[in-house]
């Protein structure tokens, strides 16, 4: 494979502008990149248990070359970390490393130590740096960008945590090698949203060039991230916080997709990309029976996530453990999905491809028989 040049992408906010390098080989880099923009030379890099012995260790070295001192601290993979207890022993771990206003925080890994370590970087000694290298095809085209940052409670997902912008993101498209293939397909469904939501000509890509893409051609994964991340940068620049329609078309199929999770347990039996791509589908069957959008449009979606391997029959969820779905349990879910303003349904749903709106007044009737049909598929 002939190496590329990595693409930078400006992420413009009011004072708080920032790149988004992707491309391969950054890992290596990261040193000399990060460093001009360091307050101090000294960085605590976070990682997972299972990010950090692959990365790690060539992240630090990285970093050393360029004359900045960094540790490396770990916390589990998956989820769990996100609770309340370990972001607690997170933070004793960090102040154990005598960090000052100065010191950058260095996000390794997936959505989950983006999202704990931002957090962290918001109200360590009330606000340090941080940068995030994403190691998921999904933290490198969703969760690293636009600022969000939190942590879960028994309340739900994504309760606590703020607004905070990183100072860099660094994506390396190398590290997708060693990422399950699950989870680079979950991610892969968040790629082809952005097609789904305003850009038709991305989308036929992704039908053109998805496979490579996840058979691991690099220069194809530089240019859909980089088509993801302007995407997302765009919308994230117009409505940062999520206060116009703008910013909640971001959530095509995360309403239904939700419902999907809360019904497996938000675990491993079906992944969150897993559910928003069958949560897009389900989007696109609804819109074309209320008549909104082209049947055809509404196929060619099926088919594109379908080829590439995606679960979109309900009934292949969850392996053998012959889940019973309930629509009327899905509703109730999609009810108190936060997104709800006042127990409305509010639903993003499409014209056509690439041509998607929300919705608050979505029949119920019409969205009861999609799902009893979903269920029966
Ligand atoms: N902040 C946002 O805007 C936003 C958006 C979407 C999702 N999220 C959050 O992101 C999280 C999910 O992120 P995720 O899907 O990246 O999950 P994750 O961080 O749990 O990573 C998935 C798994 O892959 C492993 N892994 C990561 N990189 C690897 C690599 N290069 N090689 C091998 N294994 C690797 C991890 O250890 C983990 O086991 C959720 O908590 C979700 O709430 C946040
Ligand atoms: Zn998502």
């Amino acid at each position: 494979m002939t190496p590329q040049a990595p693409r930078t992408i400006r992420v413009d906010l009011a004072g708080r502008a920032y790149d988004i390098v992707v491309g391969p080989g950054l890992i290596d880099r990261a040193g000399a990149l990060c460093r001009p923009l360091l307050a101090a030379a000294k960085v605590i890099i976070v990682s997972d248990e299972t990010v950090a012995p692959l990365y790690g260790r060539r992240l630090v070295d990285s970093f050393e070359k360029a004359g900045v001192k960094a540790a490396l601290i770990t916390v589990a993979a998956g989820e769990s970390s996100k609770e309340f207890a370990a972001f607690g022993r997170l933070m004793n771990g960090l102040l154990d490393q005598r960090p000052d206003r100065k010191t950058t925080l260095v996000a390794l890994g997936g959505g989950v130590v983006g999202d704990l370590t931002g957090f962290a970087a918001a109200v360590l000694l009330r606000g340090v740096d941080f940068i995030q290298i994403p190691t998921t095809l999904l933290a490198q085209v969703d969760s690293s960008v636009g600022g969000k940052t939190g942590i879960n409670t028994r309340h739900g997902k994504n309760l606590v945590g703020a607004f905070y912008q990183p100072r860099l993101v660094l994506a390396d498209t190398d590290v997708l090698d060693t990422l399950p293939k699950r989870e680079l397909l979950a991610g892969y469904a968040e790629v082809v949203k952005y097609g789904l939501i305003d850009d038709p000509v991305f989308f036929a890509w992704c039908e053109a060039n998805g496979a490579g893409l996840l058979e691991g051609d690099a220069a194809k994964r530089t240019y859909a991230i980089e088509q993801s991340c302007l995407a997302k940068a765009r919308i994230v620049a117009a409505d940062e916080r999520e206060t116009t329609d703008l910013r909640a078309l971001l959530n095509l199929g995360h309403t239904f997709g939700h419902a999907l999770e809360a019904e497996t347990g938000f675990g491993g039996e079906l992944l969150h990309g897993e559910a928003v791509g069958a949560g897009m589908a389900m989007a696109f069957d609804l819109s074309s029976r209320l008549g909104l959008c082209p049947p055809a449009d509404a196929a060619r979606v099926r088919d594109h996530l379908g080829a590439v391997g995606l679960p979109l029959r309900l009934r292949s969820i969850g392996g053998d453990n012959r889940r019973r779905w309930e629509a009327a349990r899905l509703i109730e879910h999609m009810r108190g999905d936060k997104k709800a303003a006042d127990g409305r349904l509010t639903f993003v749903l499409v014209r056509g491809i690439g041509q998607a709106f929300v919705s608050r007044s979505v029949d119920e009737a019409a969205l009861r028989g999609m799902l009893v049909d979903a269920i029966a598929a």
